[in-house]
C-alpha cells in the first residue's frame, strides 16, 4: 500500500508518468526516490516534490549505475519502472545501434532494476512496469518500442513466478493524452494519434490521471499479481 511510512522507488521519475506517480506517492504520505540520467537534474525535480522525495541517478544501460542506486536505499516497497529512452526506428531505415540502446535499457535495464532491488524488497513489495499499446497498435516509428514492450509483459510473467512474495505486474497505457510524447509529437505521429482517438469508443484518450490511477491500484492490490493491466480506453478493441 503506497502510504506513509513507505517507500516508492520510480526509475524514469524525473519526467512525464514516473513524475506523476512520484507526486502521487508523494501526497499519499509515502517516501519517493526519484531517478533518472543526471544526478542533479534528478535532486532538483524531486525538490519540486517536497521533503519527502529524493533525486538520484540510474542509467538502465549502466549495470553499475543502477547496483549504486539499491546500495543507497534502505528499503523498497514499491518499484515503479517507467524509464523510456525514445527511440524512432523503422525497418526500412533500420539504425540496429539506436534500436539496441533502447532494448537494453527497457528489457535487460528493468531485469537488473529487479535484480539489484531484490535484497531491499520489503515481504508484501510490489513492482509495476511500463508497457505500451504499442506492442499491439504500432505506430510510424514504434519498431523498437514495440518490440521492447512484448518484452515487458514476458519478463513480467517470469518475475511474478521468481519472486514471490513480491507482486510484479504490468501497465499498457494506450497514448496518454498530456504527456510530451503525445501533445509535442510530429505531425505523422500527431495525425495518427487523433485518428487512435476518432476510433476509441468514448472518443478520448487516456488521461496521465488515469494511468497513475492504475500504477496505484497495481501497488495496492495484494490480488494482483503476474497482471498487465491495459489502460487505453479501449482502443485495443477497435
Ligand atoms: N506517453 C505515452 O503516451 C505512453 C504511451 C504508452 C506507454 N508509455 C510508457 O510509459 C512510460 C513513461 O512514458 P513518458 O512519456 O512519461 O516518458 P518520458 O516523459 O519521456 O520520461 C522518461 C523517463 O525515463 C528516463 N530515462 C530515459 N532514458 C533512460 C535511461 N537510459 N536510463 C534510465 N532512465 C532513463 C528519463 O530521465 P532523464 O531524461 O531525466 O534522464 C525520464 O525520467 C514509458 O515506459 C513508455 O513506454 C507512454
Amino acid at each position: 500500500m503506497v502510504e506513509a511510512g513507505r517507500h516508492v522507488v520510480v526509475i524514469g521519475g524525473t519526467k512525464g508518468l514516473g513524475y506523476e506517480v512520484a507526486r502521487a506517492s508523494v501526497a499519499r504520505g509515502a517516501r519517493v526516490t526519484i531517478t533518472g540520467r543526471d544526478e542533479a537534474a534528478a535532486k532538483e525535480r524531486a525538490q519540486d516534490l517536497g521533503d519527502l522525495a529524493v533525486g538520484a541517478a540510474c542509467e538502465l544501460t549502466d549495470w553499475d549505475s543502477i547496483g549504486r542506486l539499491f546500495a543507497g536505499v534502505d528499503v523498497v516497497d514499491h518499484l515503479v519502472l517507467t524509464a523510456l529512452d525514445r527511440d524512432f526506428n523503422t525497418i526500412a531505415d533500420f539504425r540496429p545501434d539506436d534500436c539496441a540502446r533502447t532494448s537494453l535499457m527497457k528489457t535487460v535495464g528493468y531485469a537488473t532494476a529487479v535484480h539489484e532491488a531484490l535484497p531491499k524488497f520489503s515481504d508484501d513489495a510490489s513492482v509495476v512496469m511500463f508497457s505500451g499499446l504499442s506492442m499491439w497498435r504500432p505506430v510510424p516509428g514504434s519498431t523498437t518500442i514495440s518490440m521492447a514492450n512484448s518484452g515487458i509483459i514476458g519478463l513480467v510473467n517470469s518475475l511474478a513466478v521468481e519472486v514471490p512474495p513480491v507482486r510484479v505486474n504490468a501497465i499498457t497505457p494506450g497514448v496518454v493524452a498530456g504527456t510530451a510524447a503525445v501533445d509535442e509529437a510530429d505531425e505523422v505521429r500527431r495525425d495518427w494519434f487523433e485518428a487512435m482517438r476518432r476510433r476509441t469508443p468514448a472518443k478520448r484518450l487516456p488521461t496521465t490521471e488515469d494511468i497513475v490511477a492504475s500504477v496505484m491500484l497495481l501497488l495496492d492490490c495484494p490480488g494482483i499479481n503476474g497482471a498487465n493491466l491495459v489502460v487505453d480506453a479501449g482502443m485495443h478493441l477497435v
